[in-house]
């Protein structure tokens, strides 16, 4: 962690914490309609030591290399402190303790990249704060109060995928999730298949106001249907006259009957089933929902051609990065033919 817990704050600390960060294998932004999804937590995550205070809490980012006083204002600053004010906040309000406390965060999660890493932030905080005061928070209601730090003090309008995927996902097994019921199930990852996640190069940018927009496009959809997204068929589709909204609603209709199909492809062992429809979800993110870049068109293209079964983008988009589905056997010399031809790329997780 560089600077060590004792020296930044003169004690050593109570309890240590992890939390990792998730890559989504296929079905985005189908949590917006409450549907399917099916991402699956990584090695790598975000690490919190805490310790209570005499005063006023302080946190510490090894990321960031600078420390930030921890007063729980009611109005975000903004900053990268509203993704621990904010999780401390909510628990406050749901009625947990919340004692003064001094945090050091680390993570080798990148931020911005579509790997969940501020969901990571929201969790290990939360799972510190119970580590101190020995109170428990089941998983769901805990990803349910990171959401809501997220959506009502961050001033971020996501789903639950992430939250969930974080805080009830298991290693090595993706998580087959009803975004609406939040009920799940733990897939364990057949054997020989590798899952490859690669950063573009190129950070997440302006996401939040074309995130919003794409929210919008759907709620406008449902207005327009009057019935929800989840329940409605690609036929009911065509009564959408604004040719935006009807692409925008095609691509959560049809990702969502494609994580249905995925979850029985992993379950059958079958990779080039899956890979295909991870191939097909990127040609609706990039069509469709029109949440791709450039930079990650490129990857996808040089993943697939060095040997992938299949590729795509993971995450909100816009920048980030791609998970591949790839045979076990051959990662060195896919990973070796990937970044001959795009070399801004670097390995996530392989
Ligand atoms: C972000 C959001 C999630 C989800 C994905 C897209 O990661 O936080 O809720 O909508 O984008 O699938």
């Amino acid at each position: 962690m560089g600077a060590t817990f004792r020296s930044l704050f003169g004690v050593e600390p109570v309890a240590q914490v992890f939390a990792p960060g998730r890559v989504n294998l296929i079905g985005e932004y189908t949590d917006l309609i409450g549907g399917s999804v099916l991402p699956m937590p990584l090695a790598k995550g975000v690490r919190v030591e805490v310790a209570p205070s005499d005063a006023q809490g302080n946190v510490y980012s090894s990321q960031q290399g600078e420390m930030q006083a921890l007063s729980l204002a009611p109005t975000a600053t903004g900053g990268w402190v509203d993704y621990i004010v904010g999780p401390l906040l909510m628990m406050k309000q749901a009625g947990f303790t919340v004692p003064d406390l001094n945090f050091q965060i680390a993570a080798d999660l990148p931020a911005g990249a579509g790997v969940s890493s501020s969901a990571a932030l929201e969790v290990a905080i939360m799972r510190a704060v119970l580590a101190v005061t020995g109170e428990s928070l089941s998983p769901v209601k805990m990803a349910q109060l990171a959401r809501q730090a997220e959506n009502l003090y961050c001033g971020v309008q996501c789903g639950i995928m992430d939250q969930m995927a974080v805080a009830v996902g298991e290693a090595g097994c993706a998580l087959a999730l009803d975004c609406e019921t939040l009920t799940y199930r733990h897939l364990p990852l057949p054997a020989g298949w590798c899952i490859a996640v690669v950063h573009c190069g190129q950070a997440r940018q302006l996401v939040d106001g074309a995130y919003n927009d794409r929210q919008n496009a759907i709620l406008t959809a449902e207005t327009a249907l009057k019935t929800p997204l989840k329940n409605a068929s690609l036929s009911a589709l065509q009564q959408l006259s604004e040719p935006l909204v009807f692409k925008r609603a095609h691509h959560v209709v049809t990702e969502q009957a494609r994580v249905a199909l995925a979850v029985e492809a992993m379950q059958a062992q079958d990779h080039q089933a899956f890979g295909e429809l991870m191939n097909e979800s990127h040609r609706s993110l990039q069509l469709d929902f029109e949440v791709s870049t450039p930079g990650l068109d490129a990857l996808v293209a040089s993943a697939r051609e060095a040997g992938a079964v299949g590729a795509r983008l993971t995450g909100a988009g816009f920048g980030g990065c791609i998970v591949a589905l790839i045979d076990e056997t051959e990662k060195q010399a896919w990973w070796q033919a990937v970044s001959h031809t795009c070399p801004e790329a670097w390995i996530v997780a392989l």
